[in-house]
Formats: structure tokens, sequence, C-alpha cells
């Protein structure tokens, strides 16, 4: 007996060395049926869904939906279990959709807290605790990537592969619940992701299946917005739909690839002047996520990040962002670092993460044969780990979900251009000019 239990250990263990079948011969498994999750939860007044966020430095946002209108939207926290010492009050709000009354949505802001450090809580002066750690104040950092989530078997897999993970930050580069516009699954998506999103911060950003959009209401991303509120406010953005953060040594900004983004865009003015703010000695390390790829050599959803791209890339190049996440076609491909179409030494990392396991399946057909920027590219579901062990070093690794085993399956060094020679001040001063 306890030999079979040390090797089911042993299989889930975060693997550290490349391993398994080669993406060549690897049998790609069929999409997984949606999960079918209670979301009434059992006492229908004890906190559901919750989840947290980061919200300015030293700060945690605590959102979370009870079916109680009167419910109060108050979060209780310390640092041993059940003696809480702090106190906040935060806001909340609710949404109709057809037939649909969501529960009430609670958001509460609650610092500053202690870096690195693990607290408990309990939402809205009523049911279980939870637990959170936050985020180191140094390097090193280790963040769990993925994208196009949705909620079927194989999302459950991706998730319990990164439960199995020491990390920070949970990053997710759109596409979240796959509701479309069945609203219950929003809920049954929150249920989902309650264990890993209420112990460490989930920092996401919209996807194309966020956007619902009904007939006559311009209420696009009605649900998106309520439930996963994002700090955008605390980074001088005026829309949930595109914000940035910074943690550890590091700037992290969240594009919206479904908002405008052209030139005269409230957007590219906001990406502008953000950009224009970053200090790479405060923070070397400089990371841009956002939905549509530019550079992807699937023909899944070819072209669909182009004219963002025209529009917004040399901003990002010239202020020398390390590295591009991007989610929606759902295989893994890593890129050169490259700008303008071509392989460049000064230009961000490119990688599309949209394998999380939802049940469209596998985007299977690369072009062929692959273009001079492309390294590595696989169809399977998966995710991503980024470790920035110091100011100069960072370590990503991709993990296949080989059936249900977690395989370490393309893993690369980055260094950071914030010492590179890439970033040319007096350029970056033109660009950056009004
Ligand atoms: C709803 O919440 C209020 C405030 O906490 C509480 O007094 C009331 O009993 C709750 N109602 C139900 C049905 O649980
Ligand atoms: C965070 O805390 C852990 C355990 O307490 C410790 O091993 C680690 O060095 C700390 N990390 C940082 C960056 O302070
Ligand atoms: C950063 O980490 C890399 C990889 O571990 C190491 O080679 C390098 O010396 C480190 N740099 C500093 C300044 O510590
Ligand atoms: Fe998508």
């Amino acid at each position: 007996m306890e030999f079979i239990g040390a090797t089911i250990l042993l299989v889930f263990l975060c693997p550290s060395a490349i391993g398994g079948r080669s993406g060549e011969d690897y049998v790609r498994p069929l999409p997984r049926e949606t999960l079918s999750l209670p979301w009434r939860p059992v006492r229908s007044s004890d906190p559901q869904q919750v989840h947290i966020s980061l919200a300015g430095i030293n700060h945690m946002r605590i959102t979370w939906i009870t079916d109680n209108k009167s419910s109060p939207s108050i979060v209780k926290y310390g640092t041993s279990p059940g003696e809480y010492t702090s106190s906040s009050q935060g806001e909340s709000t609710s949404y109709k959709y057809l037939f649909y009354n969501s529960g009430k949505i609670h958001h509460v802001v609650i610092g500053p807290l202690e870096s690195n450090t693990t607290y408990f809580y309990q939402c809205g002066e009523q049911g279980p605790e939870f637990q959170l750690k936050t985020p180191p104040a140094e390097f090193p950092i280790t963040f769990a990537v993925v994208g196009d989530l949705g909620q079927t078997g194989w999302t459950k897999s991706t998730l319990d592969h990164i439960s199995q993970c020491k990390y920070d930050l949970h990053l997710l580069p759109g596409d979240l619940s796959y509701a479309d516009y069945q609203q219950h699954l929003w809920d049954s998506f929150g249920t989902l992701v309650q264990p890993l999103a209420s112990t460490r911060p989930w920092m996401v950003t919209e996807g194309n299946h966020e956007k619902e959009s009904i007939l006559f209401f311009e209420s696009r991303f009605q649900a998106y917005n309520a439930r996963w509120k994002m700090p955008y406010q605390e980074s001088g953005s005026t829309s949930n739909l595109y914000y940035s953060f910074e943690v550890a040594g590091a700037h992290i900004i969240m594009l919206g690839s479904y908002t405008d983004y052209d030139e005269n865009s409230e957007q590219y003015a906001w990406l502008k002047a953000d950009l224009a703010k970053v200090d790479r000695e405060k923070t070397p390390w400089l990371l841009v996520l956002l939905h549509a790829p530019w550079y992807n050599s699937n023909w899944a959803h070819q072209g669909e990040g182009e004219a963002m791209m025209a529009s917004m890339e040399s901003l990002l190049y010239a202020a020398g962002v390390d590295i591009f996440i991007a989610g929606h076609v759902h295989a893994y491909e890593r890129m050169e670092r490259v700008f303008n179409g071509r392989v460049d030494p000064c230009g961000p990392v490119h990688i599309t993460i949209g394998d999380g396991g939802n049940r469209e399946g596998l985007a299977q057909r690369f072009f062929k044969p692959k273009p001079e920027w492309s390294v590595f590219r696989e169809a399977s579901f998966g995710h991503g780990k980024l470790k920035i062990v110091n100011s100069t070093h960072a370590f990503w690794s991709w993990h296949r979900n080989d059936n249900d085993e977690s395989v370490n399956s393309d893993e690369f060094w980055i260094t950071s251009l914030s010492t590179s020679g890439c970033i040319v001040r007096k350029g970056w001063k033109i660009l950056m000019s009004p």
C-alpha cells in the first residue's frame, strides 16, 4: 500500500526535468466534457466563489458572492487562524441578465499587508475561514500562467497540476469561464477555481469569451467586470479591461484585446503613460499579457492580433518589454525575441499559452515550415510557470497535461533587457514625448 502511495505521489510532483514522450509521438487527447458543478452552496448565506487579486502596493482585493442581499461586505483577517486582528469594509454590486439575477458580489480591499506572509480571513462575518499568502517583496517570485481555462475535465487536470507547484501568483491572459451567456456558468467557474483563487492572487485580463453583448444594450463584459474586478483604478486606468500592477521587481501590464487600442484610444494613451512610469532600477522585469497573440504560427485565429500589434508594438519595443504572453490559440507556442515580424534581440520573448483545457479542444494545425521566429510549438493542454530568479534571470517552463500527469515539456532561461543596451534612453524619450 505504502509503495503505491509513494508512486502516485511521485507522478504528481511538479517535475523539474524535461520528460515524457516527445511532442511528435504524443497522442492528442480529446476535449473533455464541461464539468457539472453545483453552483448553489448547501447553506445559501455562506460566501461563495472566493477569489483574491492584488489591489495596489501591499493590498489585496477579496471578492465573493452571497445569495443573501443583506450579507455585509466585510473581511476580517489576521496572521493566526481564528484571530482576526484587522477588519475592512468594502463595496458590493450585482447585475441582471435576461432572467438571471446575480448574487451580491462583494469586493473588499484589505491591507496594508506584510509581504510573503500567510493571512487567515473570513468573508461577510460568516462561513469558513480562508487563507492566502501574499507575494514576496523581492525575487525570487514564481508565476503560474495559463489562459483559456473553461471548466472541463482538462481544466480540472490543469488546476490540479498548478496546485501541486509552489507559486506566488496566477496570471490569466483571457477566456475564463466560457460561460458564453449562460450566467450560472460564471458561478460554477467561481466555485471551481475557489480552492486556488482564494489562496493566491489571480490577475486576469479579458478574452473574447468574456464579451457577452446583448442586442441593443451595450453591456459587453457586464458579468466579467462585476465579478473579476482588477486594480485598474489603482493603476490610473479608467477601464477594468486594461491595467498594470507591480509585484516583487516586476511591472506587469494587462492589456485588453477587445477594447479600443488605436493611437487615439484611451488604452493607447494609458499604456504610453504607464510605460513612462516604469523604473527599471526598481522593476527590472517588464511583462505584458493580453488575449489575442501578435505572433502565432497556428492556423487558429490567424491575424486577429495584427491591428493591435500595428498600433502598439513599437511602444512595447521602445520600452524594452521582456516577455509578452497571450492566450486565445488553444495550443502552446514559444517564440524568439521578435519585433516587426522578425527575430530581434531587443524585442520581447512571445509566448502563447491558451491551452488551459476549455471545451473547444486543441488547435492542432501549425504552419509548415515553421517561421524563423517560432521556437517550440505543441497542441496540448497544460500550463506555464515563470520563475523570476533575480533582476537579470528568469526561468520559463511549460508543463503538458500528459493524460492526467504534468510533464515538463519546454523550458528555457530568459535574461532581462533592463541591463542590455536595448533600451536606448534617447530613443525612448523621443517616443514618450507628447
Ligand atoms: C442574511 O444576512 C443577515 C446579515 O448577516 C442576517 O441577519 C440574516 O439572518 C441572513 N438571512 C439569511 C436567510 O440567512
Ligand atoms: C518567503 O518565505 C519563505 C518561507 O517563510 C522563505 O523561505 C522565502 O525565502 C521567502 N521569500 C522571500 C523572497 O522573502
Ligand atoms: C541571477 O541568477 C542567475 C541564474 O541562477 C545567476 O547565474 C546569476 O549570477 C544571478 N545574478 C545575480 C546578480 O545574482
Ligand atoms: Fe479566445
